[in-house]
């Protein structure tokens, strides 16, 4: 059941005090003025502090609902109520969509309004008020546990895709929650570490995704990292929270600690922390949060006149905004979960976010000619929803690769398993099953290799591992002896295929060469197998592009080279980050050094050719980018187009290029279109920390467009 009051049965009580009451002319601010003088403190304070695991507390004596939260960000979780117990009624199944570097990688933010339609639809559905995602820190690592669950290296990418996932929830009645800000971009002892970097990089590179959230999609709420930045925690950090959000931004929503992120009342009270959220476990089955940082202690310094309530207020006022926002005082939108429609925008967004990063013209795979498939690697069968931290999600079901495959292919070609590797803490390579899994990779037509890697080990908290949350990966070779089972398998069968799973780069030295296929497919979701083997098949052309730069080993990658991840363990782990703005594929670019697999990379089955390039002066200061694109292959495909702005005579230090524009276009075989892209002032803007202001230097600027960072056949030019 909801846990929320009967409110809809108290209003007709409460136009006396004019709370919750929607019918008078009067403005939200003056209902919510009016509220906030009925409220006592104490009522106050138990609005700004969790009450459970997720949810925040309420007033019943006004008809104040409770704040019901869920994880996020690919699914709506199950728990309401204390330790992760789900409430009665709600321990059935939702949908699971792909995770969020899967949806990045479709590079179609079109996708990301449906997505986060799901999710609204769903949160309705589950009496859920809040969905904690997305999740949009910085990949600055390919270790970050999380890195699954975020959107990419770049803030352009970032902020395109993130829009549309908050609009979508938020169309809904439902609130996004955009976390985690700021700089949380390891989870080795990412309650320890203090990250330092320059302004310059806070403002280009690691606040732009935030700034979309709150100022192009008015995202509702906010949640404030685990992390230090500059010496301070994040959830409580006056720079980031009153001065860049709430300030310059203009931010007028709700600024929730991640859970258990609080550490010190006064800052909480004073640098904008609106509600205290965690899970009290030091009591188990009796919590108390009154004891929180921001609970009965507040009570006591406003009483005391230490503290002035106005600040208080202002927190209430924020949470009631959000409240009226998404009309909890009135009739909630219907919702609903586990349709059919919501399983068909998972498989699509699927289809469209698996990377096709290698193909020496193997794939598609021919059904008519293939007679054998061996399918082997752990990862064929097994199911990922249920694992990788406070993300985990309670699937409906989740079609494995396997099952794709022989779904696809009904009787008509013989599939055959072999797991070849074990998933468990102590695995290594196992002789017995690398010959089992080699002697059938000799007896048949083509091998589809399944591997990669794994959430946790089971869908226990404790187990977590490799891509999770609360710890990074020790690197990115691939686990289970791995790697000495490809061998083997490649060496018995030269036409294999290989398919990843996985938030981020592996390292592919030992067995690229002899892969005649490399596909990414990330976490894909509860209709992952079904896409994976429509692609493999050739009935979905793929079209996902990498949003992260994978690199040829850990050690190319910026914060691995310069030696400043996870951060100096005798200097309060304080992690600078000595890369500045040279992040991703801007340091690769810059570095010259070559990656695996560029950021923006992804092959298809047909070809794409870009004709002429134009950049044209429009009002306003807009750059309007002109390009046709035309498919020279047979089928139908789709590419999308990249525009990256090189700043050709710049006198200051500057990124090689930067991604400030994308379109997916869908052409059938033969097709051309014209595609047009603006790029407004931002695009050639750097940040000056002389006068901490955005400039835009004067002077040529060429515009590369393509199909990757590494690969742009045609330029413009344009000057300012
Ligand atoms: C995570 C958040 C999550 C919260 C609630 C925290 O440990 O960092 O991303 O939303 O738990 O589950």
């Amino acid at each position: 059941m909801k846990n929320v009051f009967m409110v809809s049965a108290l209003c007709g009580l409460l136009t006396a005090c004019g709370a919750p009451e929607q019918h008078t002319a009067k403005s939200t601010e003056e209902k919510i003025d009016s509220l906030i003088s009925e409220l006592t403190i104490e009522e106050k304070v138990a609005l700004i502090h969790s009450e459970s695991s997720f949810a925040s507390g309420g007033v019943k004596r006004l008809g104040i609902p409770h704040w019901v939260m869920s994880d996020g960000p690919h699914g709506v979780r199950k728990e309401h109520g204390t330790d992760y117990v789900p409430d009665e009624g709600v321990a059935d199944s939702i949908t699971y969509l792909p995770v969020g570097v899967a949806l990045a990688s479709t590079w179609n933010p079109e996708l990301g309004y449906q997505y986060g339609e799901v999710l609204g639809s769903e949160a309705n559905a589950r009496g859920k008020d809040v969905i904690l995602g997305p999740g949009i820190n910085i990949i600055r690592t390919p270790v970050n546990g999380r890195n699954f669950e975020y959107l990419s290296e770049d803030p352009y990418l970032i902020s395109k895709m993130v829009v549309g996932y908050i609009k979508g929830v938020q169309d809904q009645g439902i609130s996004a929650c955009v976390k985690h800000f700021a700089a949380n971009n390891q989870e080795t002892q990412r309650t320890q570490v203090d990250v330092y970097m320059s302004e310059r990089a806070l403002r280009e590179i690691y606040l732009p995704g935030f700034k979309a959230a709150v100022q192009d999609a008015e995202v509702n709420t906010l949640m404030g990292a685990y992390n230090k930045f500059r010496g301070q925690y994040c959830t409580h950090n006056d720079y980031l929270v009153n001065t860049i959000l709430k300030g310059e931004w203009g931010f007028k929503g709700v600024v929730m600690s991640d859970w258990g992120a609080v550490h010190n009342t006064m800052e909480a009270i004073n640098n904008g922390t609106d509600v205290e959220m965690g899970t009290d476990l030091s009591l188990g089955s009796n919590p108390n949060y009154g004891k929180y940082f921001l609970g009965d202690t507040v009570v006591s310094l406003v009483n005391s006149g230490k503290v002035d309530v106005k600040i208080i207020d202002d927190k209430v006022r924020r949470i009631l905004r959000m409240m009226y926002k998404t009309n909890m005082f009135g009739k909630r939108q219907s919702g609903a979960f586990n349709t059919k429609e919501h399983q068909a925008t998972a498989l699509k967004i699927a289809e469209e976010a698996i990377v096709l990063l290698k193909n020496d013209n193997i794939l598609p795979l021919k059904r008519e000619s293939v007679k054998t498939i061996a399918v082997i690697g752990a990862n064929a069968t097994r199911k990922h929803a249920g694992a990788g931290g406070s993300s985990q999600v309670n699937a409906k079901y989740e079609v494995t690769p396997l099952e794709g495959i022989q779904k696809l292919l009904g009787d008509k070609v013989v599939v055959k398993y072999a797991a070849g590797y074990e998933i468990s803490k102590e695995a290594k390579a196992n002789p017995a099953l690398i010959q089992e899994a080699a002697k059938l990779a000799a007896s048949a037509d083509v091998v589809i290799y399944v591997g990669g890697w794994i959430h946790g080990f089971s869908d226990a908290w404790t187990d977590n591992a490799f891509d999770s949350e609360d710890t990074d990966k020790p690197n990115i070779i691939l686990p289970f002896g791995q790697e000495e089972l490809l061998k083997a398998v490649q060496k018995a069968n030269a036409k294999n295929v290989v398919v990843l799973y996985g938030g981020a780069a592996t390292d592919m030295n030992a067995w690229e060469k002899q892969a005649k296929a490399i596909v990414q497919a990330w976490y894909p979701g509860m209709e992952g197998g079904t896409a994976l083997a429509k692609i493999l098949f050739g009935e979905t052309n793929p079209s996902g592009k990498l949003p992260m730069t994978f690199p040829k080993k850990l050690e190319d990658s910026p914060a691995h080279a310069n030696g400043s991840y996870p951060g100096d363990k005798n200097n309060g782990w304080k992690a600078e980050y000595k890369e500045g703005i040279f992040v991703g594929y801007r340091y690769y670019d810059q570095n010259k050094v070559a990656p695996a697999y560029p950021f923006g990379y992804g092959l298809s089955y047909t070809t794409f050719e870009f004709g002429k390039a134009s950049a044209t002066k429009a009002d306003g200061g807009n750059v309007v980018v002109k390009v046709t694109v035309k498919n020279t292959g047979k089928v139908a495909g789709a590419e999308v187009v990249q525009a990256y702005v090189s700043a050709s005579e710049t006198k200051i230090e500057r990124a090689p290029k930067e991604l400030k524009g994308f379109k997916k276009v869908f052409l059938q075989a033969g097709e051309s279109k014209e595609v047009e892209i603006t790029l407004d002032q931002n695009a050639f803007q750097y940040y000056d920390e002389a006068t901490k202001s955005w400039a835009t230097e004067k002077g040529r600027y060429t515009i590369l467009i393509g199909n990757s960072s590494r690969n742009t056949p045609v330029t413009a030019d344009t000057n300012f």
